[in-house]
């Protein structure tokens, strides 16, 4: 087998804690690879004015896939003050090195799967018919669209002329908000492309296909934001009929998707959003199969073939600090899987899955947030395994 060559990027505090125990994780897996370290995070910024380091960018370039731990940002005020004396005043600015690495390599298709581990303990519980309790089995993919929409930074406050003569040629603008002053006015723009959300609804259909799921279901909002939420569903409508009859499209608003996922979570498997929207279902879906010691992504671009795989936590940093860490490291070694299975290694995921399952299920080793207690350093002694362990445990099962 070739040895693959993987971009490991720690970034700040937890990140670092559990990458090191997912690269322990592969290891015993058999999964033979070669890790470059990669720089990223606010050691960066501080040190040298740039939390994605032009070297790291080349890394990615080359090598293509990153697993990537978690880092930390911080308000303005800080970001001045905590860059190093030398640097200070020569005019860096802080950009968050997850969205320039997302638009860098133009990361566009976000998938943010939410699977129920049976025996977590977090695994959402409601209430049935006759008042029995019942665990719903969730079993979704939640395809974002991670580059356009609300989050494509085309925003201004007390807009320029152009834009502002602009907006006043829309009825809508005239009517609504000509009496604001422009100087209180902001405006956040909603861009999609045609292109892109094509992307991603391909890759909603495609992997329903694989799966054998018979619907993919869009949660946009199409009856009021038209033009967008309107051609994220024709598109999808379009490519059903076109290209996968036997793959039916639902359409359910966003917000009636975030009602519905705690009433009927288990009818949902394939879900394509733009990236707001997509943002917030996938965070609703996380909570019901155990919350961020679970939820992972993987981030790719299916032309340049460059793939980001992370847990969705951040870098947690009063827990970096713990002399035992205590975080669960399941997030990101379901991360490492899904890098697993975007390269082909399929058994050797396979495999992982399954420990992580095993170990799961058993509930003999848990964390802390399994055992619903608060993160302090002294959980340990209260029973909860610590990182390391946890990784133990899985290791164990392989
Ligand atoms: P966070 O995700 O770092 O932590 C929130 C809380 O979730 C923690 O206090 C802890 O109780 C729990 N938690 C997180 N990861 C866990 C794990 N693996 N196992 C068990 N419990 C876990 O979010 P927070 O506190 O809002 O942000 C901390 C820093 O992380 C900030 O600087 C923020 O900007 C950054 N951040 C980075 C992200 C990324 O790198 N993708 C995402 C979110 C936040
Ligand atoms: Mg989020």
């Amino acid at each position: 087998m070739e040895k693959r060559t993987i971009v490991a990027m720690p970034g700040d505090g937890i990140g670092k804690a559990v990458l090191i125990e997912c690269i322990r994780v592969l290891d015993a897996a058999g999964f033979k690879a070669n890790y470059v370290n990669g720089d990223i995070g606010w050691e960066f910024w501080c040190k040298e004015g740039n939390p994605l380091p032009e070297r790291t960018i080349k890394l990615l370039e080359e090598h293509k896939i990153g697993l990537f731990g978690a880092i930390t940002s911080k308000p303005k005020d800080k970001t001045a003050t905590e860059l190093a004396p030398e640097l200070q005043g020569k005019g860096y600015i802080y950009y968050s090195p997850i969205v320039t690495m997302r638009q860098h390599f133009n990361l566009d298709i976000c998938m943010r799967p939410c699977q129920t581990f049976k025996g977590n303990p977090l695994n959402f519980i409601r209430r049935g018919a006759n008042g029995a309790i019942e665990e719903p089995v969730v079993d979704v993919m939640i395809f974002r669209q991670n580059t356009e929409g609300l989050y494509g930074g085309v925003e201004w406050t007390n807009p320029p002329d152009k834009v502002y003569d602009a907006l006043m040629t829309h009825k809508k603008f005239v009517e609504n908000f000509k009496w604001c002053p422009r100087e209180e006015l902001a405006v956040s723009t909603r861009i999609l492309t045609k292109k892109y959300c094509t992307r991603i609804i391909k890759a909603a259909f495609e992997y329903a296909k694989k799966r054998g799921f018979n619907k993919i279901t869009v949660s946009e909002k199409p009856n009021v934001v038209r033009e967008t939420s309107g051609m994220m569903l024709k598109i999808a409508q379009e490519m059903s009929k076109a290209e996968y009859p036997d793959i039916k499209v639902e359409d359910i608003n966003i917000d009636a998707t975030m009602m519905w996922l705690t009433k009927n979570p288990e009818n949902y498997n394939v879900i394509v959003a733009s990236n707001m929207f997509g943002d917030i279902i996938s965070d609703g879906f996380a909570g019901l199969i155990g919350g961020l010691g679970f939820a992972t992504s993987a981030q790719f671009n299916p032309e340049s073939g460059v793939a980001v795989f992370e847990p969705t936590h951040g870098s947690a940093p009063k827990y970096a600090e713990y002399e035992t860490s205590i975080v669960n490291p399941i997030a990101m070694i379901n991360s490492s899987v899904m890098m697993l299975e975007h390269i082909g290694e399929i058994e050797i995921a396979n495999n992982i899955k399954k420990a992580v399952a095993e170990v799961v299920a058993e509930g003999k080793v848990r964390a802390y947030d399994m055992l619903k207690l608060k993160g302090t350093p002294d959980v340990i002694n209260q029973g909860a395994a610590s990182t390391k362990q946890m990784a133990d445990a899985i290791i164990a099962k392989l």
